[in-house]
């Protein structure tokens, strides 16, 4: 009888507490506001009149994308919202316009500023950056492109099951924000398309990237300046430039890096495995306590670098050295293959030495023999099997 009425109790509570959330959340459609799924009327006011109800809602509220093909130019959804808390349930695929000139003036495609507990849940953000990359390609004066989705000065953002194809820029941007999850994002781009990083976090705090899939032609996780306490889990990357904190120290004031742990992580064919890269110019930036933690490389052409000495065509620091410091940096559980025969290098700041760094079960191997390893200004230690032999 006991777990019978209890059985009974459970059950009402359940039930009551379903009516009464789901009571509790205004639904808008956009088809409602005037969206048309035709993919080629424009739905961009429908979109900001559909954002404008739900941001003045004082309850929890959900903005339904239903399936079709939704014609968007660049949008900016504002802040301050009464409500805290605003679902965007996509069924359906956001197309940019057909003339890349329209989003290319455009700093974003869809952009987030100032608002606080916004979700993002399913759907596709094609942008069509090819004809753009395309224009880059031949050297012709081509607009700077967009970046298709992204966050500035936000709290409590969810990211979930969303696929961002074809970005003419960056294709998710994280700045200013605390408290983010991104979950299941798909990011996909050619391998040889210009500054498509897949997603960059700076000036950022609580930052979770998990179980995404990234094939871009620039970085496939970029993290810029201010980023602390940042926790990357099952990414794989490939094609792209792979996952990198900097470029960094580019000006002379600049907030710093810290508490960034990435972990099991599958690099196909990348330039990159896991990078730190500063410019090599005066700064007051640094890098401190990254934990690169069980990841697998396939055929990566840098799997484990340092490079303080970035200075592109050597203009505006030939003769300069980087002023960033980098110090307590693990790497555990790396394996597999690079395509180059230096699989490991450190290459630091003459200035201010790479200090802290700690190799622990390295196997990397370069056509099947031993990789090799370089070392320059970096102090540190190793634990257990390390291949290649260590320079530290
Ligand atoms: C993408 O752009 C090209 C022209 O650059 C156009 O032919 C194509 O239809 C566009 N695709 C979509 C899905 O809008
Ligand atoms: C990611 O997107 C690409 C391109 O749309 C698609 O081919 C692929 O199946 C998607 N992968 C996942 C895991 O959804
Ligand atoms: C990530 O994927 C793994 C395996 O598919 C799953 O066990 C885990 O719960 C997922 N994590 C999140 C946060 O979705
Ligand atoms: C480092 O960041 C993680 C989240 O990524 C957090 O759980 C942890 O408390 C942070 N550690 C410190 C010392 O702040
Ligand atoms: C490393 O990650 C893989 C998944 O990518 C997982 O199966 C394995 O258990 C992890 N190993 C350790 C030592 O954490
Ligand atoms: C290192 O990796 C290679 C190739 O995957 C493997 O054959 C070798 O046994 C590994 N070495 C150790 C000591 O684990």
């Amino acid at each position: 009888m006991v777990t019978f009425f209890s059985l009974l109790y459970t059950f009402l509570f359940v039930l009551f507490v379903y009516l009464h959330s789901s009571s509790a959340t205004t639904n808008y459609n956009v088809l409602s506001f005037g969206a048309k799924g035709d993919g080629v009327t424009d739905s961009t006011q429908a979109f900001i009149n559909a954002w404008a109800a739900a941001c003045g809602s004082t309850e929890s509220t959900t903005i339904y994308v239903p399936k079709g093909m939704y014609l968007l130019g660049s949008v900016a959804f504002k802040g301050d919202c009464k409500s805290s808390d605003i679902t965007i349930l996509i069924d359906g695929t956001l197309v940019s316009p057909l003339d890349y000139g329209v989003l290319g003036e455009a700093d974003n495609w869809l952009s987030f500023e100032g608002v606080n507990g916004v979700s993002i849940v399913g759907g596709t953000l094609d942008a069509n950056g090819s004809a753009l990359w395309s224009c880059k390609a031949a050297g012709s004066n081509c607009p700077n492109g967009a970046t298709t989705l992204s966050f500035t000065n936000s709290n409590n953002i969810r990211i979930n099951g969303v696929s961002s194809l074809n970005s003419q820029m960056f294709h998710i941007v994280i700045n200013g924000c605390q408290d983010v999850c991104i979950k299941k994002v798909n990011v996909t781009a050619a391998s040889d398309s210009p500054n498509t990083d897949g997603i960059h976090v700076q000036f950022s705090q609580n930052v979770m990237i998990m179980n995404s899939s990234i094939k871009t032609g620039d970085d496939c996780i970029s993290i810029g300046p201010g980023t602390k306490n940042l926790w990357i889990e099952s990414i794989t990357c490939g094609p792209g430039h792979g996952i990198s904190i900097g470029s960094l120290g580019k000006e002379m004031d600049e907030q710093g890096v810290q508490n960034v742990t990435v972990q099991k992580t599958i690099f196909t064919g990348t330039q990159n495995g896991l990078r730190i890269k500063s410019w090599a110019r005066p700064s007051n930036g640094f890098v401190q306590g990254v934990r690169f933690i069980n990841a697998t490389m396939q055929n990566v052409q840098y799997p484990i670098v340092i490079d303080q000495n970035y200075c592109p065509h050597n203009l505006n620091c030939p003769g300069q050295v980087s002023g960033v410091k980098i110090s307590d940096v693990m790497y555990q559980d790396i394996r597999g293959t690079s395509a180059t025969a230096v699989a490991i290098k450190f290459d630091c700041s003459t200035k201010y030495p790479c200090t802290g760094i700690r190799l622990q079960n390295v196997n990397l191997t370069y056509l099947n023999q031993v990789a090799e390893s370089s070392c320059n200004n970096v102090i540190g230690k190793t634990f257990g099997l390390v291949k290649p032999n260590s320079c530290l």
